[in-house]
């Protein structure tokens, strides 16, 4: 990590740059304590692409992974997006491509297919709708009951919904992200155990989420105080709750944010290897160089951005 007088100087020309340039910076909850500090937005994907949609600035520079940016630039392709690192990727959205979106498709002719916003811009264009982890029980529950769903990619937050909607005719794509998938069931209950006053809160792509369901439902975790929510209603939460202590299953660099607003709280990781590898690519000089360099625009071609504006908007307008 930079000296403290290193970063003050590095901050004090990004912001002269951002400036120079009417740029907004846009950062996810999981990023770097010093990237979320001098986000202009700070949130998860859902408030992310919402405020990609409507500022008024030319350059977004988007402090996140690539199929944000992606997302961004198809919302507002007037605008000049950046990704700092060109190679902060996803591997949830790594575990589906096009061609098996198709070939998926082809065997189920009269199904819709909802995408979480963690894909491709391609994958985007083969669905009808998307949704983030905070929306996607309500992006379900408005396609009528007896319409066949295609859920993908990620098998957790799909048994999830599957399970919060009680319809049977979803079909989950087995993807996972391997950093969520990697908190299971024993890190929360060994926590739990080691702390049982606190709250639990949990994101739906975890490998403890769909065990947590059934847990819940059994009597076995207490209902009251446990929570599956997205990065951003976990930061509501946490801060309108009268519990003093919480234990976090997700990426840990939430923590950060949560410890900041909430300094008389106590946050506790499910699992402290949680960490998004590609998350954290994105440091302060790369978010300098971007804004000098230019680097690294994201575009979209013109006909995959029309067909994936469709189900990116029907998103953006799901609450
Ligand atoms: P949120 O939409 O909850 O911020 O999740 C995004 C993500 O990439 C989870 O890993
Ligand atoms: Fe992708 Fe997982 Fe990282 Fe989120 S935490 S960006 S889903 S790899």
């Amino acid at each position: 990590m930079a000296s403290v007088a290193v970063e003050h100087s590095l901050i004090h020309e990004i912001m002269s740059w951002k400036k120079e340039r009417n740029a907004v910076i846009l950062a996810h909850n999981y990023e770097l304590p010093e990237i979320q500090d001098i986000a202009d937005v700070l949130g998860d994907s859902l408030v992310l692409a919402r405020a990609a949609a409507k500022t008024d600035a030319k350059v977004i520079v988007f402090c996140g992974v690539h199929f944000m940016a992606e997302t961004a630039a198809i919302l507002n392709p007037e605008k000049t997006v950046l990704l700092p690192d060109i190679n902060a990727g996803c591997s949830l959205a790594d575990s589906i491509t096009v061609e098996q979106l198709r070939a998926w498709k082809s065997e189920h002719k009269h199904a819709v297919v909802v995408s979480y916003v963690n894909t491709t811009a391609e994958v985007k264009a083969e669905s009808d709708y998307c949704c983030t982890s905070s929306n996607a029980v309500k992006v379900v529950k408005s396609i009528p009951e007896d319409q066949e769903i295609l859920f993908l990619p990620d098998m957790f937050l799909g048994s999830y919904v599957k399970r919060i909607t009680g319809r049977e005719n979803i079909h989950i794509w087995m993807g996972e992200c391997h950093v969520h998938a990697g908190i299971v069931p024993a890190d929360v209950e060994g926590v739990l155990k080691e702390h049982p006053e606190a709250e639990l809160l949990i994101h739906p792509e975890c490998g403890c989420s769909t065990s947590s369901m059934y847990l819940l439902s059994e009597g076995l975790l207490p209902k009251d105080r446990t929570h599956v929510l997205s990065t951003g209603g976990m930061l509501q939460h946490a801060q309108q709750s009268i519990s003093k202590k919480f234990i976090v299953a997700t990426e840990t660099g939430i923590i950060h944010q949560m410890e900041k607003i909430n300094p008389d709280k106590k946050f506790l990781a499910a699992n402290r290897a949680a960490i998004c590898p590609f998350m954290k690519m994105i440091t302060l000089p790369k978010v300098l160089q971007a804004l000098k360099d230019n680097t690294h625009i994201i575009t979209v071609p013109t006909e995959i951005r029309n067909r994936a504006k469709i189900p990116i908007d029907r998103m953006v307008a799901i609450g």
